[in-house]
C-alpha cells in the first residue's frame, strides 16, 4: 500500500530536485527570460544562477511550450494534460490565463511534493481562485487536490498500480486526447520502471502526444561528470538508457508502443528558435562560458512521441 511505503534517502534526493528546478525557473523569470506570474508563489527566493543555466532553462521551457501549442492546435482544448513528476510547475495557471485552458489537467508527483503543492495552493488566493469551479468547490484530502478540471495526486511513477490509481482518481479518460509531459523526470526512474511506464501510457491513450525532456549522450566525459554530479547529490540516474543519442531514445519509444517519435538535442532546438527570440535572450546577460552551454545543449534532448494520426506531424519546425 502506498500509505505505508517508506521513502528512501534516494527518494528524498529526487524530491529535492523539484526545489532546484523551481529555483532555476524563478531566477530565469526574474531576469526576464520568460513570463510566469505564478512561480514566485512556489518558491520564496532564488539565488542568481549562471547565465548558461538560465539559457538552458529558457530553451527547455520554450521547447515544451512550442509542442504544447502544437498539441492544442491539433485537438483544441477538449483534451487532458497529464504532467508526470510535475513538481511545482505552473503550466496549469499559465494556460488558465489564455484561451487554452484544457478540459482536465492532471498533475502527478511523489506525495511529499503534491502535499506541499496543495498547501501552497491553499494558502494563495491567486492560485486557488483559478482552480475553484463556479461553486468554489475544491477537495483537498491526504495531500491530494481534486477540483473540476484540475487534479493533483500523489503517486510513485515507478509503480504502475500507483499510477493507474492516481489517473483513475483524477478522471483520466482514454477517449480524450492526452498530452503527457515528462520534463526532467524519467531520468530518476531506474531500469525497467521508465520503460514500463511509457509502454503503459502508450497502451492507455490511443490519441496522445508525449514530451520527454531529459539527458542524452551521457557516455562521454562530459556526460560522466553529469552522472557523477547527480550521484553526489544522492540521485543514481538511469545511466545506461541516457547514454543513447536522441535518435535512439526516439526509437526506444516506438519499440515501447508509440506510433512515431522524433528527438532533437537542445543544440538543434535552440537553433530552431526564431532569430529575434534568440537575440532577445542573448541580450539579457553576457555569457562567458559559451562552450559549457554548448556542452549542456548537446547533453539534453527533447523527444516527442505520438499515438494517432492527428499528432503525427508534430515537429520542431512545423
Ligand atoms: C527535476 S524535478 C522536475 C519538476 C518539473 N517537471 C519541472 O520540470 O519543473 C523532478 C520531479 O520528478 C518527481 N519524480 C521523480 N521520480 C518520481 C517518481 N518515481 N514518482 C513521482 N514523482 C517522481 C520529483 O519528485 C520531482 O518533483
Amino acid at each position: 500500500m502506498d500509505s505505508i511505503k517508506s521513502w528512501t534517502a534516494e527518494d528524498e534526493a529526487i524530491i529535492a530536485t523539484n526545489i532546484d528546478a523551481t529555483e532555476c525557473k524563478r531566477c530565469a523569470v526574474e531576469l526576464g527570460y520568460w513570463k510566469d506570474d505564478y512561480i514566485s508563489y512556489f518558491i520564496r527566493h532564488a539565488d542568481r544562477k549562471a547565465p548558461e543555466i538560465n539559457r538552458g532553462y529558457y530553451a527547455r521551457v520554450r521547447a515544451m511550450e512550442i509542442f504544447i501549442h502544437q498539441f492544442l492546435e491539433r485537438c483544441g482544448t477538449k483534451c487532458q494534460i497529464i504532467n508526470l513528476g510535475c513538481g511545482f510547475d505552473t503550466l496549469f495557471w499559465r494556460l488558465k490565463d489564455t484561451t487554452n485552458a484544457v478540459s482536465n489537467f492532471i498533475e502527478l508527483d511523489f506525495p511529499a511534493v503534491t502535499s506541499k503543492k496543495c498547501q501552497i495552493i491553499k494558502r494563495n488566493k491567486q492560485l486557488l481562485q483559478k482552480i475553484a469551479n463556479e461553486d468554489g468547490e475544491v477537495m483537498i484530502r491526504a495531500g491530494d487536490l481534486h477540483a473540476d478540471g484540475y487534479h493533483l495526486v500523489g503517486c510513485d511513477l515507478r509503480c504502475l498500480g500507483s499510477v493507474r490509481r492516481a489517473l483513475t482518481a483524477a478522471g483520466a479518460a482514454d477517449a480524450l486526447p492526452a498530452l503527457l509531459l515528462a520534463e526532467c523526470v524519467l531520468v530518476y526512474l531506474r531500469g525497467d520502471a521508465a520503460d514500463a511506464l511509457l509502454a503503459h501510457l502508450a497502451a492507455a491513450f490511443p490519441r496522445a502526444a508525449l514530451l520527454v525532456y531529459e539527458q542524452c549522450g551521457l557516455g562521454d566525459k562530459f556526460g560522466e561528470v553529469m552522472v557523477r554530479n547527480l550521484a553526489a547529490r544522492g540521485c543514481v540516474v538511469a545511466g545506461g538508457r541516457l547514454r543513447a543519442a536522441p535518435a535512439e531514445q526516439a526509437a526506444r519509444l516506438v519499440a515501447l508502443g508509440w506510433d512515431a517519435a522524433r528527438a532533437w538535442d537542445m543544440t538543434a532546438v535552440w537553433r530552431s528558435f526564431p532569430d529575434e527570440d534568440r537575440a532577445r535572450v542573448e541580450a539579457l546577460e553576457p555569457l562567458d562560458e559559451r562552450e559549457l552551454l554548448q556542452q549542456l545543449h548537446a547533453h539534453y534532448a527533447l523527444t516527442v512521441a505520438t499515438r494517432g494520426d492527428i499528432f503525427a506531424d508534430m515537429d520542431l519546425n512545423a
